[in-house]
């Protein structure tokens, strides 16, 4: 069998050809990075949890027509999705202080937002994913002005819904990235969620108990990652097919 060609190889996934023009196939590694590099790991099974997990949160955000490239999951740690061309921002949505936002305006961890806040980063590893405004956006054609009002809409409807799945399973999502791209349909381009949604991007705290069940976890060494990202995959009823029961056989008429 040929071996399938490889486009990219990140931190956390591998991007390789798909099977049809205008699809790749994500392969979620184990490995975890933060601090933009600076510390790793492998986390066995951490890339299984994320693979089923980004599943879970894309595959609701289709149901509820905002528009991701999420296509299928094809088996433990790949799924299918639709090429786009990746705008170079990180968008960031925040209900609640936290991470650098806290550290940058001196404000405690935690303390809730008078409403969610959007920032926006430069993808660019090699200098640290700078914070920047609109202006550097527009002035350097990183995005359009209707780019822009679309990627404000699609991250506040990403937060509302995530907010509400988590909120329902006692979890408050404090904040979280995400990647948008642009896709062309015909002579019409328009925008959808990219990349992933999944414990390595979003801060998930428990309700009662304010645990943290994301990559915290890791960045501060407050114990199992695999363990904390479990927990939300059971939480949200998401488990690997392994565990699952095994139905009974049904009649086919
Ligand atoms: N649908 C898509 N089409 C094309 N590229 C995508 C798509 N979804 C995600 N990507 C890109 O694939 C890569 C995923 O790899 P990974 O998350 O490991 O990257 P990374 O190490 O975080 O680096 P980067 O700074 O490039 O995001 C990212 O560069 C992301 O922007
Ligand atoms: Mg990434």
């Amino acid at each position: 069998m040929a071996r399938r060609t490889k486009i990219y190889e990140g931190k956390a996934k591998i991007l390789y050809e798909g099977p049809e023009p205008g699809t790749i196939v994500q392969y979620f590694k184990d490995d975890a990075t933060a601090f933009n590099a600076q510390k790793k790991d492998v986390i066995e099974g951490k890339g299984v949890l994320n693979n089923r997990l980004s599943e879970f949160f894309m595959t609701g955000l289709n149901q509820i027509g905002v528009p991701t490239h999420f296509i299928k999951r094809l088996n433990m740690r790949e799924q299918l999705v639709r090429q786009c061309e990746i705008i170079p921002l990180e968008v960031i949505v925040r209900n609640f202080a936290a991470g650098t936002m806290a550290k940058r305006l001196g404000i405690e961890e935690g303390l809730q937002l008078p409403r969610p806040i959007v920032e926006y980063c430069y993808k660019d590893d090699k200098l640290g994913d700078p914070l920047v405004t609109e202006e550097h956006i527009a002035a350097f054609g990183w995005a359009s002005q209707q780019d822009m009002d679309d990627i404000l809409s699609l991250a506040l409807r990403v937060n509302d819904f995530l907010s509400g799945v988590m909120m329902a399973v006692g979890i408050k999502l404090v904040d979280f990235k995400i990647e948008i791209g642009r896709v062309y349909d015909g002579d019409f381009q328009r925008l959808i969620v990219a990349d992933e949604i999944s414990p390595d991007s979003c801060r998930l705290w428990d309700i009662e108990t304010g645990q943290k069940l994301d990559k915290d976890v890791f960045r501060r060494d407050l114990g199992s990652l695999t363990d904390a990202y479990t927990e939300v995959a059971r939480r949200l009823g998401v488990m690997p097919k392994s565990s699952t029961p095994i139905s009974k056989p049904k009649l086919i008429n």
